[in-house]
Formats: C-alpha cells, structure tokens, sequence
C-alpha cells in the first residue's frame, strides 16, 4: 500500500476521548493502525481505551486522566507520550465544555475563565507542546476543534462561541509560525455532532419550546442537509486525510464537517 492514505504505525494524542467525539476520533484512529493516547478529565477514559485496545489488540496507546487547563498536565502528556511511543504524529485537540451561561449580560466572570481555559487554553498548551516535539521531528499534523459557533455568533453561547473562535485565529497563526517545519494545523468545524454534550442542547431546546426531546432532535435533523448528526468518525476522517500526503498540503484552515448545515 502507498503510503498516501496510510496511518499504520503512526502515534496519535486525542483529548476528549473519554466519550462523544473524541472517542469515536481515537476508535477510528486504532482501527486504522493509529497507536492512539487517550485523554480526559473523566476516569471512564480508562474503560474507553480498554475498549479500543480489546478491538485493536496490537495497540501501543493508553489512557491519561487529565484537565487540559493544567499547562504542567497537557506537557507531561505530550512529553510521556514521545517518552513511551518515541514520536508523535497527530495531536488532536478535542476536549471541549459548554456551560449554561445565559446571555452576556447574566454570564458571570468565573463562567468565562472556566470556559476559556479549557476550550481556549486547554487547545492553547496540547497546540504549544505538540509544536515543541514537532519542530524536533519536522513532521506531523495538528488538529483542533473549532465550532461553527466559533464562526458566527449564537445567543447564550457568547462564551462558548469566543472561546472557539479563538481556537480558529490561534490556529491559523500557528499553521503560519510551523509552515516551516512540515507541520500542518488546522481546525475541524463540528455542526451539531451526537454527544452528551450536544443532547444537553436539545433537551434546553425541547423545553424551551415545550416539545419532546425526540421532536427537538427531528427539527434538527430538518436542518443538516445529510439528515445526520456528526460522529467522531467523521471528524476522523478528515484527520486521517489532513496526517498524510493526501492533505499535507492543507493547512492553516478551518474545515467544516457538519453535513451541510452551514456554508461560512
Ligand atoms: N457536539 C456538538 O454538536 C459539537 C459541535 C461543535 C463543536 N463541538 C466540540 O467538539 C468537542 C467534543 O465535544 P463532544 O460533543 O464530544 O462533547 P462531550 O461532552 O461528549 O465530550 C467532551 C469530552 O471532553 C472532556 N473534557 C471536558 N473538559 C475537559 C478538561 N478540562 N480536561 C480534559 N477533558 C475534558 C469531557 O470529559 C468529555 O469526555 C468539544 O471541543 C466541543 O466543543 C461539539
């Protein structure tokens, strides 16, 4: 096999990956030959890396429990994971939160540092340490996840929508300072994706408008123009394309996949 396509042996970071996206990123990975670290707050990441490994025995990876915020925790991933698997190829930034904060005006100032600091600086430290050993081995692919409510503001969710529009400009400007080194970064742009994480919005959704949780998730479905929510394989895939050739050339971008729900 060329190795255009091909992700065999290569060492991948996920964070998030105890459940919603991540997971699905890190099941898609291992089932393509990616030795795939899982990390999250949660313990169940433990479970979920078992799960991977049962379905791909020859995986090198492991679980991390972790908070992304913590700069000295997001190093001694990086760095304990070049320590054990000798390299790391894709460092995908996933791990994420949304809070209810209600609109700007009734946001407390906690509710922004708290978001901030794990979508925003949580990405900020997996982006810095990956960059670190990837300018060592002038190889490797970066991957953050933005939001399409990073590209376009949405009530209630200025927060949030800041946060991740500041994954997307770091992004770019980190694609410009690792051009040089043969390191791609880009963002992916989930829509509405299948999640714990989104379920909580459309249960907020449905009682809002005093429907059920399964006719909130219909009306939605209305709106993807693929009639599906996103599953971590598809956000998979496009990591899969942009950590070989086939996307080397592709950087510095923000990259929608979310079915058609929106062209910006
Ligand atoms: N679900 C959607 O519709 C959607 C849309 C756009 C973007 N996103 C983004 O996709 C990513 C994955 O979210 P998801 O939808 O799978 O939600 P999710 O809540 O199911 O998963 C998020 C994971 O991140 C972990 N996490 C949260 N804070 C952490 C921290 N401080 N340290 C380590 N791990 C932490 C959680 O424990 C969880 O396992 C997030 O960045 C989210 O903002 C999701």
């Amino acid at each position: 096999m060329s190795d255009f396509r091909n992700v065999q042996g290569k060492v991948a970071i996920v964070t998030g990956a105890a459940r919603g996206i991540g997971k699905g990123i890190a099941e898609t990975l291992a089932s393509e030959g990616v030795h795939v670290v899982m990390a999250d707050k949660l313990e169940l990441v433990m479970e979920s890396f078992e799960e991977v490994k049962a379905a791909n025995p020859d995986n090198k990876g492991y679980a991390v429990v972790l908070d992304v915020s913590s700069e000295m925790e997001v190093k001694a991933l990086v760095e304990g994971c070049v320590e054990k698997l000798g390299k790391l190829d894709i460092m995908a930034n996933n791990a994420g939160m949304h809070m209810d904060t209600g609109n700007v005006w009734e946001t407390e100032e906690s509710q922004i540092d708290r978001i901030l600091a794990v979508n925003f600086k949580g990405e900020f430290f997996g982006c810095k340490y990956a960059a670190i050993q990837m300018i060592k081995q002038k190889s490797g692919s970066i991957v953050n996840t933005g939001s399409f409510f990073g590209k376009v503001g949405h009530a209630g969710s200025a927060t949030y929508g800041a946060s991740k529009g500041a994954v997307h400009t770091m992004t770019q400007a980190l694609a410009l300072e690792l051009a040089p080194y043969n390191v791609n970064v880009n963002a992916l742009c989930p829509g509405l994706a299948a999640s714990e994480m989104h379920w909580a919005f459309v249960q907020a959704d449905a009682d809002a408008r005093g429907i059920t949780f399964d006719e909130m998730k219909e009306l939605e479905l209305n709106e993807i123009p693929l009639h599906r929510y996103g599953y971590g394989k598809d956000m998979a895939g496009a990591i899969i394309w942009l950590a070989t050739p086939s996307g080397s050339y592709v950087t510095g971008q923000l990259i929608n996949v979310n079915g058609g729900l929106d062209f910006t």
